[in-house]
This record gives structure tokens, sequence and C-alpha cells, in this order.
């Protein structure tokens, strides 16, 4: 029998098949590409000889007292990017690898350059490895970035990885840039650049890389409209930090989350705005998140101006208190099997809580469509927006509107108990310096917060309690 030269990889999870499948194991459909085996024979010779991937490969490993290990905590570089030293754990941790995936035309590679600038500035070595754009393309985008442009920044257009490593051993840069993850190849396999067992493979070289030597290595990976990492998902278990970069192309705000963390929190959330000269950092994000929706500065109005399904709502992220807009609508559903979606909302979180609000709130939503959004594409973690959830559902239902100026948090319990969050001193204080005039509050948490000047208190113990606040 003929050898098989070629095998179907998922571009999901990375399983390997020797047929092509409609649907891998994983549950994903479509996502099998042919790639081509590594030939046999020809894999010895390479691992051998003087190439510079063998070298690293070769170093042998001696076990170490653990005590005798330096931390590596206190060398943290700092990016000279205050959001993006907040997102990895509060900067650069040497020799970690990070893989920052975002769509294309998202400004990852501005986020990068401008990092490596002012990196540069301070007297570091950055190498850009480049396998998308010319030198030329990326002297333009610097030019917009920076006045002058610091001698430490070095350019390399390579997609070999053998080579980007011969540079990276002789050069011992402070940070490395591999833009992106698609374009690279080594040719230890003969599959196309870009296919799931690249992907891999070079991966796999600049950890080691970046390990062996201390340098920190960014990994620019492409994801597809639908958000998922596609080919790069294969390497977050290799990873140690995976940053996702989001936002509307049509708008110019852009949200850094990290999904893994071995440094630091992912609760952290990084907010830019893209300008003519590259990326300014949001400081104010609440302030940003809530003057879309004419919260900003409008809240103030003496409690007029009143919506529909949309309260506001505030969290303690990573270590900064965090104002957003949530948005719900019930409608009559078309046919007997209702509508669910939840954006930015966990989904059954709120398949919870509109079973809570049925019973013990008496709103039966069984023939209704409900969305929940949370506006400004912010997904927080933890139970603090439930209150603020089911409030805006229950106003929605009801087509009772309420006030701006109001904020809810809280998490409710199975028996429609509110229950204490963390943080709601925090959250009041954030709240009465953007002008709001009512937080609703856990009891609990009311007894320890002092109320901040020109915010009022509401204590609750019930979701009919809360309810009832939002009645007067
Ligand atoms: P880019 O960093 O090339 O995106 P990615 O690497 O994620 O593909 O950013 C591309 C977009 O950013 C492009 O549409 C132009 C815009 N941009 C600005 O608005 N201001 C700037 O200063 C720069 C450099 C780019
Ligand atoms: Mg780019």
């Amino acid at each position: 029998m003929a050898k098989r030269e070629t095998v179907f990889v998922c571009g999901e999870c990375g399983y390997e098949s020797a047929k092509w499948m409609g649907q891998c194991v994983c549950g994903a459909w479509n996502s099998f590409t042919e790639e081509r085996i590594r030939p046999a024979d020809s894999a010895p010779s390479r691992l051998s000889g003087n190439n510079p991937r063998s070298a690293v490969a070769a170093l042998s490993r001696k076990p170490v007292p653990l005590r005798d290990v330096t931390s590596g905590a206190a060398d943290r570089i700092d990016t000279g990017i205050g959001e993006l030293n907040r997102v990895l754990g509060g900067g650069l941790t040497k020799g970690t690898l990070t893989l920052i995936a975002g769509e294309p035309g998202i400004g990852k590679s501005t986020l990068i350059l401008q990092a490596a600038l002012h990196m540069a500035a301070r007297g570091l070595t950055c190498l850009y490895v480049s396998g998308e754009e010319s030198a030329e393309q990326i002297r333009m985008r610097a030019d917009r970035l920076a006045a002058s442009i610091p001698e430490g920044v070095l350019m390399l257009n390579e997609t070999d990885v053998d080579a980007v490593c011969e540079n990276v051993l002789s050069l011992r840069p402070d940070f490395l840039v591999i833009d992106s993850i698609q374009t690279m190849y080594t040719g230890e396999l003969s599959s196309a650049a870009g296919g799931v067992s690249q992907i891999r493979a070079c991966a796999d070289v600049f950890m080691r890389i970046g390990k062996e030597y201390g340098i920190p290595v960014f990994i620019v990976a492409h994801v597809t409209k639908a958000g998922e990492l596609a080919g790069p998902k294969v390497i977050e278990h290799l990873v140690d930090c995976v940053l996702a970069f989001s936002g509307e192309r049509e708008r110019d705000f852009r949200l850094l989350t990290a999904s893994k963390n071995r440094f630091g929190t992912t609760s952290e959330v990084g907010a830019f705005d893209m300008r003519e000269d590259g990326l300014a950092e949001i400081t104010d994000l609440s302030g940003i998140l809530l003057d879309s929706g004419g919260f900003g500065g409008g809240a103030d109005d003496g409690g007029a101006r009143k919506a529909e399904g949309t309260i506001v709502t505030g969290v303690y992220e990573g270590t900064r208190p965090l104002l957003m807009e949530l948005q719900a609508l019930t409608a009559h559903a078309g046919s007997g099997f209702p509508r669910r979606t939840a954006l930015g909302v966990d989904g059954a979180r709120l398949a919870m809580l509109l079973a809570v609000l049925e019973k013990k709130a008496g709103l039966y939503l069984g023939d209704s469509d409900v969305y929940v959004n949370i506006v400004g594409g912010l997904r927080p973690e933890g139970t603090a927006i439930d209150l603020a959830c089911a409030l805006a559902v229950w106003s929605s239902a009801k087509s009772v509107p309420i006030p701006y100026g109001t904020l809810a948090v809280g998490e409710i319990g199975l028996s429609g108990e509110i229950r204490s969050v963390r943080h709601t001193d925090r959250i009041a204080a954030e709240a009465a310096g953007l002008g709001f005039k009512t937080l609703i509050l856990p009891a609990k948490n009311a007894e320890k917060t002092k109320p901040p000047k020109g915010l009022a208190l509401v204590p609750v113990k019930s979701i009919q309690d809360a309810i009832a606040a939002l009645m007067v």
C-alpha cells in the first residue's frame, strides 16, 4: 500500500485524521485542512548539524534547587503603555510567550510597534520580525506613532523560523515580536505556512528560544470574523498569556483582554482609542462606556429622563471599578421556542435569573424572546451584574422605565435573595464621580459602604425589594 503523504488536521483542536471529516470530534464543523506529513527520513538530518534550532534543542537540563531559583517577578519590563502593562499583570515578564489575537486591521501591529518604540526609547533592543509587511510599510506606521524613531527597534523581514532564530541568537534582543505566526514556517515540515502543524512547530521554537534566553516574545495571530482563534487555538496551551484585541472597525474604541495569564489575573481590561497617531490609552473607561448611551455627564438631570430595559451596573475588574450599560429587551416569541440571547452575560446565568424572576417576582417569560446585551463589548466576570440584569429584563417586560442616574449591583441567589459583592465602596465612588444619583445594592454591602456625596444608597435584600425600589 502506498504510504500516506498527507493528513487532515482540525484547525480548532489539532485533531489529526487520515480522512477528511465534516465535523471534528471536538464538535467544530468544516475545520479540517489537508497538510503534508513530514518526510520521515529528512527529519533527523535537520535536527543534527549546526542549525540554530538544534542548538536550543540540544541544551541539556539539570535539576536545580527551587530555593536558588530567582523569581523574576521583580524584573517586569515596562512596555511604556499603561493599559498593556495592566492586562499583562504589571508589565512584561522575561522569557514569557504572549499570543495576541485579533481580527485583521484591528490594530495589533500598531499596539506592539508602539510598545517597541517606547521600550527602545529607554535603551532596550527590540527585534520586530514581520512576515506580513515590508520594512517600508512598518517605517510608515512608525512615523505616525513617534516623532523620532529610536535606534533600538530592528526590523527583520523573514518567515523562516531558522533564520529568525539565527538573528535572535546573535542579537539577543530584549523584546521579540513575531508578526504574524501564520506567516512563519519551518523547513522541518513540508506543509505550507499558516497550517496547524506549522503554527504549532514555530510557536514551540519561539517558546524555547524565549525561555532559554529570557526574552519576552509576542506572537501576533489573526483570527476569523467569528472570533475563534482557529489555527492559533492549538498553541494556547503552550503560551503563557493569551490576549485578545477587539473592537469594531467602524468605531475607534478598542479593548484588550486576557483569556489566559500565568503572571496575573485575567479580569483586567485595557482600553484604547485608535487615533491618527496610534492607540491612545483610555483611563476613564467607565466614562467612555457610558457616554455612547448618553449616560456620561447626562446622569445629572434630576431623573427626568428614563429608559425602558436599560440600567447601569458596576463591576470591580482586576484593580479598578468599571461602570457599564446593560440593556434587555423582551418581545413576544414568534415560535413556540422562545429565544434567549445574551451578549456579555453568561447564558446559563440569564436562564437562572429568568427562573428567579418567574418564581419570585411573578414575571412569566415562557412565551417571550429575551435579549440581553452589555454595551461596548465587555464581558464582565462574576455575578455582580445579576441584579442589573434582572431589573433590566423586568423593566422591559413591564414597560416600566428606569430613571437615568440609577445603577444596580448585586448577586441574585436561587431564592431571590440579593447577595453581597466585592468592592461596592469603589463602585459607589466611581458612580458618584460620574454624576449618578442612586445605587441599588445588597443590604449587606450597604452596611459597610459610606455613601459618597450626591449618591443615595438603596439597600435591598430580595429581588422583590429591588423591584419595589424602582417603582417609587
Ligand atoms: P494594524 O495595526 O495594521 O492592524 P493589524 O495588525 O491588527 O492587522 O492597524 C490597521 C488599522 O489601523 C488601519 O486601518 C489604519 C489604522 N491606524 C490608525 O487609525 N492610526 C494609526 O496611527 C495607525 C498606525 C493605524
Ligand atoms: Mg498587522
